[in-house]
């Protein structure tokens, strides 16, 4: 399907936990698990690029985003109060393949939560998942209403198992994993996975088009260069190389 661009209205935007919003948007939408949209919450060119931002849940013609604040970009989608306009680019990607009838583990690190909570109420009670974070756990809830069995980890020791949550899984109990987080933590699960089950990670990197035009999110993987917005952003782990 073509990307749209697409005007939405603000129907929340509430902080969820320090630093972690969600904001709820009404428009013409659409999009599966691991999909994304470039998001535009301000008038004019500073910041200049519009912001990648995947979708973390659709219900009908309302899509939520779960982000953390870490610039100019995501400051400014957080002063957004109801009613007021977001632009949308997308949705953008290819999302994630789902494997039925496997053994699923969903693994997040982070904001790396956000497109896994559409991946688990699109796959109602079908996945485990294993939710890490540094400090104190958000989107507990949703995740234990859409899961087959929720394992959390704390660094911090402020919810769950202390320490990673890459500890807490055993990937020869699963055929297909999903996971979206840190580098290291994908590395590690890539690792510790000797290509047994099925690794599906989704990448970050710094977007400017979005669409594929631009090649400035290409990666280096075992299949050559990859753009991760056109190509992407979902890969399977044995193509990808985590220390580039
Ligand atoms: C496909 C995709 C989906 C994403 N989905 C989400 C999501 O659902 N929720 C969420 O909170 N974030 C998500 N991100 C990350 C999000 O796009 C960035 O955090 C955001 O663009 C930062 O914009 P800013 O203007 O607030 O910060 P900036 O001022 O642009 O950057 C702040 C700091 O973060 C660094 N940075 C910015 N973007 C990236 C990046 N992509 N990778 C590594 N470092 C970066 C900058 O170098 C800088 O140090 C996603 C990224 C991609 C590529
Ligand atoms: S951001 Fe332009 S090609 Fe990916």
């Amino acid at each position: 399907m073509k990307e749209a661009n697409i005007k939405c209205k603000v129907l929340s935007n509430n902080e969820i936990a320090k630093n972690i919003y969600e904001i709820t948007l009404q428009g013409n939408i659409s999009g599966i698990p691991g999909q994304f949209y470039m998001v535009r919450a301000w008038e004019g060119l500073d910041p200049f690029l519009s912001r990648p931002l995947s979708i973390s849940d659709i219900e009908g013609d309302i899509i939520h985003f779960v982000y953390e604040v870490k610039g100019k970009g995501t400051k400014e989608l957080s002063s957004m109060k109801t009613n007021e306009v977001v632009q949308l680019t997308g949705p953008l990607g290819n999302g994630f393949i789902i494997k039925e009838n496997m053994r699923s583990a969903v693994v997040s690190g982070g904001i790396g939560i956000a497109p896994m909570i559409y991946l688990l109420k699109q796959n109602h009670k079908m996945m485990d998942m294993f939710a890490g974070f540094r400090a104190e756990p958000y989107l507990i809830d949703v995740c234990n209403a859409h899961s087959k069995n929720l394992y959390v980890a704390s660094e911090e020791g402020l919810g769950g198992y202390k320490g990673f949550v890459t500890e807490l899984i055993n990937v020869e109990d699963y055929d297909v994993i999903y996971a979206c987080g840190p580098h290291p933590m994908l590395e590690a699960l890539a690792e510790g996975n000797k290509d047994k089950a099925i690794l599906y990670v989704s990448m970050e990197k710094y977007m400017a088009c979005g669409i594929g035009g631009c090649l400035g999110c290409t990666i280096q993987t075992r299949n050559g260069m990859r753009r991760v917005c056109k190509d992407g952003p979902v890969f399977e782990a044995k193509e990808v190389y985590f220390d580039e």
